[in-house]
C-alpha cells in the first residue's frame, strides 16, 4: 500500500510516496481503507513548517479523511468491518475541555490520512452521515468540527435569532455559515470577491460585506445591526481588533486562526478588548463529542459540505498547488479510489 510522506519546510512536489506492507491492527486499533482526504489551510502550513504544533519529519500528512473499516484489533467494539468512518483530528480528545495530553494530532505528530490504508485508534473514529459520499465526509473532521465548536462549543451554544459574523469564504467560514443557518441565526459574511459573495448568499448568508472594498467592515456590521454588532464572530483571520469592534456588547469572539493574513494582523488594543465586555475563546478543532453532535445536525438537516474540486490520489501535489493558488470555494478533496 502507498502513503505520502512530508518533510516540514518543503514544497508539494517534494512530498514522497512510500510503498509499505499492509499493517495489522493491534489491540484497540482499526485498519481503515481511506477513500478520500481533504486539504485546507492547515495542510499548507504543516508542509511549509509553519504550524504551531510539532511535526514529525516523514509523517503521513493530512488530518482530515474518511473511509471504510477493513479490520479491527483485539478489544475493538466501537466499529466493525464495512463501517463508513472518519477519524477525529485529535484522536485522544473524546469529550470535555481540551487538555495538553490530548494534543497529539493526525497529519503532524501522528500519521495522517494521505494514505491508502490508515492504522487508527478505535476511540478516534466516528461514523459518517449516511447521505454523504466519502468525498463529502472527508471535509468534516477539521474545518467543519472547528466551525461547529466555534458556534456551539462555549458555555452557551448559538441561539436562534442571534447574528453571526463570518470572515472570508474559506472552508471553516463556509461551514460556520451553514451551521449558523441550521441553528436559525442571521449571518453576515465577508469576502474579497464579488463572485464568492453571490455564492455565500446562495449558501444562506443574509448579508455579505466586501472586506477589500470596505476596510472599516466592523462599522458596516454595526450599520447592519442597528448599532448593536454581531452576537458572535468566528474569526479565522486573527483580526481581533476589528472583530471586537464588530461584536455586540458582551458577545463572543471565537478565535480560530491567525495564519491567513499573517504578519499583517496585530493584537487588539487593551481598550477595545476591555470595553467590548466580550468573551474571547481560542478554538482548537473539537472533541469526538463535538464531531458526533455535529453529525447529528448534519444528518437531521441533510446538510452537504461545499466541495470545490476533487483530485486523484496520484495528483496530491496538484491539489496542494490548487489550494495554495486561492481560487477555490469549498473544500479541495483528494479521492483515494
Ligand atoms: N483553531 C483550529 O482548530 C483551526 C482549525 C482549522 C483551521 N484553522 C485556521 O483557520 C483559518 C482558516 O482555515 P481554512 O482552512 O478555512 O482557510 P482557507 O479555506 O484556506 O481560507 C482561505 C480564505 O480566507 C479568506 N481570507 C484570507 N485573508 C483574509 C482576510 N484578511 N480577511 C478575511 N478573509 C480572509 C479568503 O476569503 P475570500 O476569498 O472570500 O476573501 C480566502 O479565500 C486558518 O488560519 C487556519 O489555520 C484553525
Amino acid at each position: 500500500m502507498k502513503s505520502y510522506h512530508l518533510t516540514p519546510g518543503t514544497s508539494p512536489e517534494e512530498l514522497t510516496v512510500g510503498e509499505h506492507h499492509e499493517p495489522e491492527p493491534g489491540p484497540g486499533q482499526v485498519l481503515v481503507r481511506v477513500r478520500a482526504s481533504a486539504l485546507s489551510f492547515r495542510e499548507l502550513a504543516v508542509l511549509a513548517g509553519r504550524y504551531p504544533l510539532p511535526i514529525r519529519p516523514g509523517v503521513v500528512p493530512v488530518c482530515a479523511g474518511a473511509g471504510e473499516v477493513v479490520a479491527v484489533g483485539e478489544g475493538v467494539d466501537r466499529v466493525a468491518p464495512g463501517d463508513r468512518v472518519a477519524a477525529t483530528v485529535f484522536p485522544r480528545w473524546i469529550d470535555g475541555p481540551f487538555a495538553m495530553e490530548n494534543a497529539a494530532q493526525l497529519g503532524s505528530s501522528l500519521d495522517g490520512m494521505l494514505t491508502e490504508l490508515a492504522l487508527l485508534d478505535a476511540n478516534g473514529l466516528v461514523r459518517i452521515p449516511e447521505h454523504l459520499s466519502y468525498e463529502e465526509a472527508a471535509a468534516l473532521p477539521l474545518t467543519a468540527v472547528t466551525a461547529w465548536n466555534a458556534l456551539m462549543g462555549s458555555g452557551r451554544a448559538l441561539q436562534a435569532g442571534e447574528t453571526v459574523l463570518t470572515l472570508g469564504s474559506g472552508a471553516v467560514s463556509l461551514f460556520a455559515v451553514q451551521f449558523a443557518k441550521l441553528a436559525g441565526a442571521r449571518v453576515i459574511a465577508t469576502t474579497s470577491d464579488e463572485a464568492k459573495a453571490v455564492r455565500l448568499k446562495e449558501l444562506g448568508a443574509d448579508e455579505v460585506i466586501n472586506y477589500a472594498g470596505t476596510p472599516d467592515w466592523p462599522e458596516a456590521v454595526r450599520e447592519l445591526t442597528e448599532g448593536r454588532g454581531a452576537d458572535r464572530v468566528v474569526d479565522v483571520v486573527g483580526s481581533l481588533e476589528q472583530s471586537l469592534r464588530a461584536v455586540a456588547f458582551a458577545g463572543e469572539v471565537a478565535f480560530v486562526g491567525y495564519g491567513l493574513a499573517a504578519p499583517a494582523v496585530q493584537p487588539p488594543t487593551l481598550g477595545t478588548l476591555f470595553m467590548s465586555v466580550a468573551s474571547l475563546r481560542a478554538v482548537a478543532v473539537g472533541s469526538r463529542a463535538h464531531f458526533t453532535a455535529m453529525n447529528r445536525a448534519i444528518t437531521t438537516h441533510r446538510m452537504r459540505p461545499v466541495i470545490d474540486r476533487v483530485f486523484p490520489f496520484g495528483e496530491a501535489a496538484a491539489a496542494y498547488r490548487h489550494h495554495e493558488a486561492g481560487r477555490f470555494f469549498g473544500q479541495v478533496i483528494i479521492n483515494h479510489g
